[in-house]
């Protein structure tokens, strides 16, 4: 049995080292989802320059907030332009927490 072992060890392996790369880069996680096709780091596109969202909410507790916020879409935050929603399957949870943790350090 000890072959089944190893086994089922090596992808639990696999995940947890893809997992660990994944919450190290939230920049690639917004490359992946496709956030940087609307956003820049420091200028305005479809969707507002990451240095003005920062600057938006400076000293607020906000994490929460433009969590759903990304999830569910919407305007009126920058302007009439909406943000398209941002589903699970384009980025998960841990990875939009650390995503928004540094645009907000921006
Ligand atoms: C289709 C274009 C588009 C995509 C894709 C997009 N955004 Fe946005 N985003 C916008 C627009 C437009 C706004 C301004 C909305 C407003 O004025 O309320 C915005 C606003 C935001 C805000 C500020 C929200 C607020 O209420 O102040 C955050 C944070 C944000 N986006 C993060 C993200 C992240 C993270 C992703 C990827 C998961 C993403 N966006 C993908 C267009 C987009």
């Amino acid at each position: 049995m000890k072959r089944s072992l190893s086994l089922t060890a090596l992808p639990l392996t696999a995940l947890m080292l893809a997992f660990g790369a994944q919450a190290a880069a939230p920049e690639e996680a917004m490359n992946k989802a496709g956030c940087m096709a609307c956003h820049a780091k420091d200028k305005k596109m479809v969707g507002p320059a990451f240095k003005d969202i920062a600057a938006k909410y400076k000293g607020q507790e906000v994490i929460a907030k433009l969590m759903e916020k990304v999830r569910k879409g919407g305007a009126g935050a920058f302007g009439p332009v909406p943000m398209a929603p941002n589903g699970a399957d384009k980025i998960n949870d841990a990875d939009l927490k650390a995503a928004i943790e540094l645009i907000l350090k921006t």
